[in-house]
């Protein structure tokens, strides 16, 4: 059984210290390897790739993992190219068995464009009418957090609401949202509760039956350290059966009689959602690095490691003119953000050169967010550089 410092020390590598996780994250070793083996596997036979074992393989392994990762069945996973991508199909699903009826979404006003252009298209005849929760707002007008009890509210009073999407943690302020009650409230409401977790998976544990989820998602490249075009989804066997079908063909869809006829049996469980001829080193990527990381370290451990590099970093910053979200401890994340006085994008941009790297800057904050994978010195010297800084400014 490897430690943490064993696991930690398969990042030895880097020369950067790498604390832009909430943005693009660092591509793990394991996924590297793994993308690169597929390559060659393709690269060497050509079209048979699609026919080998090994590579059809790697779709298996990579329900598999998300399967443990989630706590689920790999029937309910689907490799899916981003959280826009997946969510888009997701809304068609809907809006297909609603048809003609326009359905009504409740969104967080503040919420991430990938949870939010599949659903509302306010200049077409087909998509969501979205029912707005405004939430709190913070220092300087910045987006901060919002209540459960708002969105109760707004299902109370717009009873044909029938999805709710949020956000696991807010990218720009951090705000981690208490999916569990949000989840309850909508199952006692028959009210489909659909998660976008790019800003948690991989850095915290998390369980779709446990908060009454029916639709999980996540892109790939954030923390959990896979490739660019790769993400996940879950769909509960529930709302797969009320959908019926989505826009995609998907791997091993049956199609009737010839590929221009347009009836077919969708793919079955989760492939439902996915492309018909899939990359294949995308997905043993993404499928290597949950393997290697999140399912042999166990996510409750990763949130442990890096609840506590954020203590060492918040207890190691000297710097006056920074101040922390306004959150409470059990409402922050992954993402540390800070309201400073001066430009964050320039600090951002003075610090990568000095070999710290920051996510770009959202809704006017400055944003950390660091990784089990980092060293205890490492998160000094990321404070330190971020103190000396901002002290300069
Ligand atoms: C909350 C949230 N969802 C999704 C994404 C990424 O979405 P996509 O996979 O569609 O690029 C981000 C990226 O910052 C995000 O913060």
């Amino acid at each position: 059984m490897n430690t943490l410092q064993d696991l930690k020390s398969r990042f030895n590598h880097l020369r950067i210290i790498s604390a832009s996780n909430c943005g693009v994250a660092h591509l793990t070793m394991p996924a590297a390897e793994a993308i690169n083996h597929a390559t060659k596997k393709r690269l060497e036979l050509g079209p048979l790739a699609f026919k080998d074992a090994e590579i059809e393989g790697a779709r298996r392994q990579f329900a598999q993992e998300f399967g443990l990762l989630l706590n689920t069945s790999p029937d309910n996973i689907s490799f899916v190219p981003s959280v826009n991508d997946g969510l888009t199909h997701v809304a068609l699903g809907i809006l297909s068995r609603v048809h003609p009826k326009r359905p009504k979404i409740a969104l967080y006003k503040s919420e991430y464009p990938s949870n939010v252009f599949p659903w509302t298209r306010p200049d077409s005849k087909i998509g969501f009418d979205p029912v707005w929760v405004l939430g709190e707002r913070g220092t300087g007008d910045r987006p901060l957090r919002f209540s459960v009890q708002e969105f109760k509210r707004a299902l109370d009073e717009n009873p044909e609401i029938s999805v709710v999407s949020v956000s696991s943690v807010q990218f720009e302020s951090g705000f981690k949202t208490d999916l569990e009650a949000l989840g309850r409230v909508c199952q006692n409401r028959n009210v489909w509760f659909v998660v976008d977790a790019a800003q948690s998976l991989g850095s915290m544990p998390l369980d779709p039956k446990q908060i009454h989820a029916s639709v999980v998602t996540a892109s790939g490249w954030k923390w959990l350290g896979g490739p660019e075009g790769s993400a996940v989804l879950y769909t509960s066997p529930e709302f797969r059966n009320w959908i019926k079908r989505p826009g995609m063909f998907g791997p091993d869809a049956r199609v009737q009689k010839s590929y221009s006829d347009p009836g077919y049996t969708p793919a079955p469980g989760g492939k439902m959602f996915e492309l018909s001829t899939c990359n294949y080193g995308l997905i043993s990527g993404l499928g290597a690095t949950v393997k290697e990381n999140q399912n042999a370290i166990g996510s409750d451990k990763i949130w442990e490691e890096i609840s506590r590099l954020q203590t060492i970093f918040l207890d190691r910053l000297r710097a006056p003119n920074m101040q922390l979200v306004d959150l409470q401890a059990d409402e922050r994340a992954g993402i540390l953000s800070f309201v400073v006085n001066t430009d964050p994008g320039n600090v951002v941009a003075r610090l990568a050169e000095k070999g710290l790297i920051l996510p770009a800057p959202r809704g006017g904050y400055l944003r950390v967010a660091l990784h089990w994978f980092l060293t205890d010195e490492q998160v000094n010297q990321a404070a330190d550089l971020l103190s000396a800084d901002l002290k300069s400014v």
